[in-house]
């Protein structure tokens, strides 16, 4: 991203030198909808991000402008409560840090974007990401990246309300540049993988479609995760969550519960043992197996955890019908958004232009590729 254009923009409207944070979207190869279930995860940060200009403003109010938006929004930091638009991000950060000790005062703020909105690829993590690095750079805040990383899980959950996990923010703020990492959802501790590109390329589709269902059905499942654990908790005391349940305890259940509440505990449960393997595949260059199990991934994910939608199940099947693709699947939280590819590179320009005139001609919709290009994570630049 030009981060020029934002400097020159700060320096006009507020007249004083900024600093500099910027943060990446991230995406996900394996590992869906197990991070709210203390599993594993696989996700990776991308080149496209959010940039914040910043400066403390010596007064007790935020002022912010987006340049994506054009658009300035003003607030107190006295009034530190949930607003409706864009606004309520910046505002849930503030509110985070400062519930955190971080000493944060009147700010000025610029920030542009290219992350692509609503297509899954986390734009609000990137946000709350850029925005909490740099305001724990500006004031001395001393906060840790995990604690940066939670601060920004909480300004989702407490001001957007949507109980996510920890992949997104914490992707956007541990990404390494050629790596994937797993996280353990758990632990909070992660490990990367270096990622070979040679021969391949991870490739997003992009329906086009965000269903509403997206945040109330996201809220639904984790409860439904939970009400699975409570049943097998019934006849196993000691266990926590999904986590430490095996497929062999919740057959033992399996008649004490709606046939609705296993699968998606199923799901969950095998998805993590996807994540391990994923990662064994990874280690040995094995693409055809990682590839595989992303296909599995999408299959539990359309029909036991029921959060595709015909738009991305299509471009599934699509990409199951080229043997230039070794695996496929919906990608983030579902109900639109991207399938996430892995592709012959020299495959991949003729996989796009026949996908994209596929999808329209069945939905009527235009289909956006995104080449994906693994990058490094939250930081602030040096200007
Ligand atoms: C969204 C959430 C993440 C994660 C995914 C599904 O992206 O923000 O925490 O749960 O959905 O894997």
């Amino acid at each position: 991203m030009e981060i020029t254009t934002i400097i020159e923009k700060f320096k006009s409207l507020y007249g004083t030198q900024p600093i500099i944070a910027r943060a990446p979207g991230r995406v996900n190869l394996i590992g869906e909808h197990t991070d709210y279930n203390d599993g594993f995860v696989l996700p990776a940060a991308v080149d496209k991000e959010i940039v914040f200009a910043m400066q403390s403003n010596g007064t007790t109010s935020v002022r912010v402008f987006s340049i994506d938006m054009q658009e300035s929004k003003e607030f107190a930091l006295s009034q530190l409560v949930p607003q409706q638009g864009w606004i309520n991000y910046i505002i849930g950060v503030f509110a985070e840090l400062a519930k955190r000790d971080v000493k944060v005062a009147g700010t000025d703020l610029v920030f542009a974007g290219d992350v692509p909105l609503g297509a899954g690829m986390s734009s609000s993590a990137a946000l709350e990401s850029a925005l909490a690095t740099g305001l724990n750079y500006l004031y001395n805040g001393g906060l840790s990246k995990l604690e940066l990383a939670l601060a920004a899980q909480a300004a989702e959950h407490n001001f957007a309300g949507v109980k996510c996990g920890l992949m997104d923010q914490y992707a956007s703020i541990f990404g390494k540049t050629n790596h994937v990492i797993k996280l353990d959802c758990r632990t909070q501790q992660h490990e990367y993988y270096n990622f070979d590109f040679s021969e391949f390329m991870l490739v997003l589709c992009d329906t086009n479609v965000k269903h509403s269902l997206a945040s109330s059905e996201y809220n639904i499942r984790r409860a439904q995760c939970e009400s699975g654990v409570e049943i097998v908790r019934k006849k196993y005391s000691q266990i926590k969550n999904l986590r430490d349940i095996t497929l062999d305890m919740l057959n033992e259940v399996k008649k004490d519960m709606d046939s609705v509440i296993f699968n998606r505990c199923e799901y969950v449960i095998e998805e993590n043992d996807r994540v391990e393997k994923a990662c064994k595949a990874l280690t040995s260059n094995d693409f055809a197996t990682f590839g595989q199990l992303m296909y599995q991934s999408h299959e539990g994910l359309q029909h036991k955890y029921e959060v595709s939608c015909p738009e991305l199940d299509y471009l599934v099947e699509l990409a199951r019908k080229n043997p230039h693709v070794l695996g496929a699947r919906m990608m983030g939280g579902g109900f639109g958004g991207c399938t996430i590819n892995l592709i012959h590179r020299n495959a991949v320009d003729d996989f796009v232009e026949k996908t994209a005139t596929a999808y329209h001609q069945k939905t009527g919709l235009e289909m956006k590729a995104y080449r994906v290009k693994i990058g490094d994570g939250a930081r602030i630049e040096k200007i």
